[in-house]
């Protein structure tokens, strides 16, 4: 079985604050920081790229665990590897012609290459990119239309978390949208390792004791 990795997504921090926010989440239990890179074109909002990737690289080394919502994530592997991202997934739905190039170049910049699906891409597109040699080594189930924090989480997409789950049982399986206490159980017991949480960490007046439970909802 997969390790239970929690990610609080700092889409919902104070960004005048990165650093801050960023030693806040890792003094709460957080394994990694999951950062939202938006371009605007492929997502109606625009957030933010490799220069902040660096500048917070210099203030922590904590796993950087970078979601591309951008429609051309070619060009944003050099300058991610240079500033400092540890893991790169990217969209199936922007990479259809070249992700095997894509693959091939994250890991030779040292990060963990993964595949994101929006909620309307079925499981099945991303079956080519976990067989093979240029395969990836996430899979990001997006529980919620990318975009925005603070959405509401979609129960029926943990069928695709099962399926996978069924065929890969070690592989990282990423939910996110909408996770918090109420909708993590749905999540884990289909076969998620990985959490993504946003409002429901950061809104919480105690975000140490959510990211406990979600933890342990892997766990169990
Ligand atoms: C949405 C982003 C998410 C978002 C999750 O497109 O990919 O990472 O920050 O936020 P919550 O947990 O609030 O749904
Ligand atoms: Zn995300």
């Amino acid at each position: 079985m997969a390790k239970a990795i929690i990610a609080p997504s700092m889409l919902s921090s104070d960004f005048a604050n990165l650093a801050s926010e960023a030693e806040r989440m890792l003094n709460c239990g957080a394994d990694w920081l999951h950062m939202d890179i938006m371009d605007g074109h492929f997502v109606p909002n625009l957030t933010l790229g490799a220069p902040i990737i660096e500048s917070l690289r210099k203030h922590t080394k904590a796993y950087l665990d970078c979601h591309l919502m951008v429609t051309n994530p070619l060009d944003y592997v050099e300058p991610l590897g240079k500033a400092g991202a540890s893991g790169f997934t990217f969209h199936v739905e922007a990479s259809r012609d070249n992700w095997q190039e894509l693959v091939q170049k994250i890991k030779s910049k040292g990060m963990k290459p993964g595949v994101s699906l929006k909620p309307g891409t079925p499981i099945e597109e991303v079956y080519p990119l976990l067989d093979g040699e240029n395969s990836v080594e996430l899979v990001l189930v997006m529980t919620v239309e990318p975009g925005f924090g603070g959405q509401k989480f979609m129960p029926e997409m943990m069928d695709k978390v099962r399926t996978l789950r069924k065929k890969y049982p070690s592989l990282d399986i990423e939910v996110d949208g909408g996770l918090g206490p109420s909708t993590i159980e749905a999540a884990t017991s289909a076969g998620a390792n990985c959490i993504v949480a946003g409002s429901s960490v950061f809104g919480a007046p105690d975000p140490a004791q959510v990211i406990t439970l979600l933890r342990v909802s892997v766990e169990e």
